[in-house]
């Protein structure tokens, strides 16, 4: 396994910070790349520099990687954001939520969508991401969790969306991915109690595709990984476009797009072919 030589540079900013000064570990072994929160001591509690690193991540990432697997070091997968962020002196080099209150609504705008950045990429139709969560998955932590397209967990997970709790709304893009997995009913009782769901209801309402012990889940993850990358990588990538577009699109809007997919698919395979 290759440790990715981080291509950022160093400095006291959020922007600037490295890969393992933000908290974070990323390694490529050939299709699969694995990003590890690794501030376990801190319960890999994340901060503006943690999105900012993911994000370049993201921006950064070879391509040959087909899989992405988010996990996270130590008994909880993240306790959500910094709650230095909350107070007046904030998180060292990074400021505070003090500051960020005296922006404008368009530096606001800003600050966000780059730490959504940090989410977004998961989503990409050339790679699977998928969350392995212990633990904690908490705000932030379960809104990352939620980035990924699946979610194998063990049997402790407690997942818990409290920002409604703090004053505050999801905002690291997890809202989207909670109602297409659960609905609007079930994501309104999550969100708006606070309340934390253990494996046995997240299986159930379709938060995770996997409940396994403790100890297996990186292996659970292995498995998962190893059996995605038998299939296809152009026909995965192409398939993972069509399903992510179906929820937006009417039944006939759908078949067109199949019909679409399915020409560049037969076409390269006949090249291929010939
Ligand atoms: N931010 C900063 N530090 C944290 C965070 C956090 N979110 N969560 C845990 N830590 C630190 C603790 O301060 C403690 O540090 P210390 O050893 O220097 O005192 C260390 O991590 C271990 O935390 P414990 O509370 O001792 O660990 P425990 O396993 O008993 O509990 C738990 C874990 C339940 C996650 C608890 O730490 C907790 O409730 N954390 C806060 C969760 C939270 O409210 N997050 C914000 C969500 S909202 C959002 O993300 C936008």
């Amino acid at each position: 396994m290759t440790e990715a030589k981080a291509p950022y540079a160093r400095g006291g900013s959020a922007e600037d910070a490295s890969v393992e000064e933000a908290g974070l570990r990323f390694e490529v072994d050939g299709e699969i790349a694995t990003i590890t929160l690794a501030r376990p001591d801190k319960r890999n509690a994340q901060t503006f520099a943690t999105w900012s690193a993911l994000a370049r991540i993201g921006e950064n990432l070879p391509e040959q990687v087909r899989v992405v697997v988010v996990n996270g070091e130590g008994p909880s997968f993240s306790a959500g954001i910094d709650l230095r962020m909350f107070t007046p002196e904030g998180v060292p080099g990074q400021g505070s939520f003090g500051s960020v209150a005296r922006q404008d609504q368009a530096s606001f705008d800003t600050t966000v969508e780059r730490a959504q950045q940090g989410f977004l990429w998961l989503r990409r139709p050339e790679i699977v991401s998928i969350a392995a969560v212990q633990g904690h998955a908490i705000g932030a932590g379960f809104q990352l969790a939620l980035a990924c397209d699946l979610r194998i967990v063990a049997d402790d997970v407690k997942f818990c969306m409290k920002e409604p709790a703090l004053g505050l709304v999801p905002d690291l893009t997890g809202t989207k991915p909670l109602v297409d997995l659960v609905g609007p009913a079930k994501a309104t009782d999550l969100c708006l109690t606070a309340r934390v769901v253990g494996a046995e209801e997240a299986y159930r309402i379709g938060l995770a595709e996997q409940v396994v012990a403790p100890g297996e889940l990186a292996e659970a993850v292995q498995e998962k990984a190893a059996q995605l990358l038998s299939t296809d990588r152009d026909a995965a990538a192409a398939t993972k476009r069509l399903l992510r577009g179906a929820p937006g699109r009417t039944l006939e809007e759908q078949c067109a797009a199949e019909r679409a997919e399915q020409g560049l698919r037969i076409r390269a395979l006949f090249a291929r072919g010939e």
